[in-house]
């Protein structure tokens, strides 16, 4: 049986979506047959992402609407044919309508895929009510800026409950320059504010852009990001890979704690 794997963030446009990309490209390149569900409906941009947007037929909300068949929403990646995609709906639906319908759907493909994983949409509505109500594991994306790490601690506060230690921290976009100038906490910094074990840390790279330009993942690249994503996957599949990123405290700590305590 396979297992379920959401990927949230409270804070918008940190990275979710990149990483649910990547994740699943890289766990499909190391045989895993993988299933990625955009749950975001309305505001869809995982097919994009993959370059898969030409394919797209039918999506998630017709399959819990039983108006299309399973078969006929998965779209099958043209570079890793053990990597397929349940896109979004072009409108706004509320997944949380058919919360059940969902966990039926992702127990369904738990006994065809390795993983199941879920884009989360950004927020604590019911998008994510629904997304994170099914899943047995938690990715939680952050990037190293107050405001996000504020949401990332609500969230926890939300999940931890539920996951407990089936909820990890990915910190994405760190400035390696600014964190050794001291104008962006380090990973120790924001790991040890939220206090959840650590996945894994993705640099601020442009390579990002570019592949999104080209819908290609970072995975096809030779580019730092890339290298960090694939270490993830391999972290996610149970090898002890250290996180090599590492910095002098950059003398944050204090001040977040703060304003996380107030
Ligand atoms: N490591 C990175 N370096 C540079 N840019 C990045 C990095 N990660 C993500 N980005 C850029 O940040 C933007 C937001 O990324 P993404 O869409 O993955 O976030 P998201 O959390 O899914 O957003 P939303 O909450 O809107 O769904 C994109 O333009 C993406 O290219
Ligand atoms: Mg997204």
């Amino acid at each position: 049986m396979g297992e379920v794997m959401v990927v949230t963030s409270g804070k918008g446009g940190v990275g979710k979506t990149t990483t649910v990309a990547n994740l699943g490209f890289g766990l499909a390149r190391l045989n895993k047959r993988v299933v990625l569900i955009d749950t975001d409906s309305g505001l869809r941009n995982l097919d994009v992402v993959l370059g898969m947007e030409e394919q797209v037929a039918y999506h998630l909300t017709d399959v819990l609407s039983y108006t299309c068949r399973l078969r006929q929403a998965l779209i099958q990646d043209r570079r890793q044919p053990e990597l397929y995609l349940i896109p979004a709906a072009p409108y706004r639906k509320d997944v949380l309508e058919y919360v059940e319908r969902l966990r039926e759907l992702t127990e369904e493909l738990r006994k065809q895929f390795d993983y199941v994983i879920l884009d989360c949409p950004a927020g604590i509505g019911k998008g994510f009510e629904a997304a994170t109500q099914v899943a047995d594991r938690a990715i939680l994306v952050t990037v190293p800026e107050v405001s996000a790490i504020r949401d990332a601690d609500r969230v926890i506060s939300l999940l931890g409950e539920r996951y407990k230690e089936n909820l990890q921290l990915l910190i994405n976009r760190v400035h390696i320059d600014l964190v050794r100038r001291g104008f962006m906490l380090s990973p120790e910094d924001v790991q040890e504010v939220l206090d959840i074990p650590l996945l894994g840390v993705v640099p601020e790279d442009e390579a990002v852009h570019v592949a999104l330009t080209k819908g290609e993942p970072l995975l096809c690249t030779h580019t730092h990001s890339g290298v960090c994503y694939g270490k993830i996957c391999k972290r996610l599949l149970g090898e002890t890979i250290p996180i090599s990123i590492s910095y002098a405290n950059a003398g944050w700590f204090y001040r977040i704690a703060q304003i996380l305590a107030r």
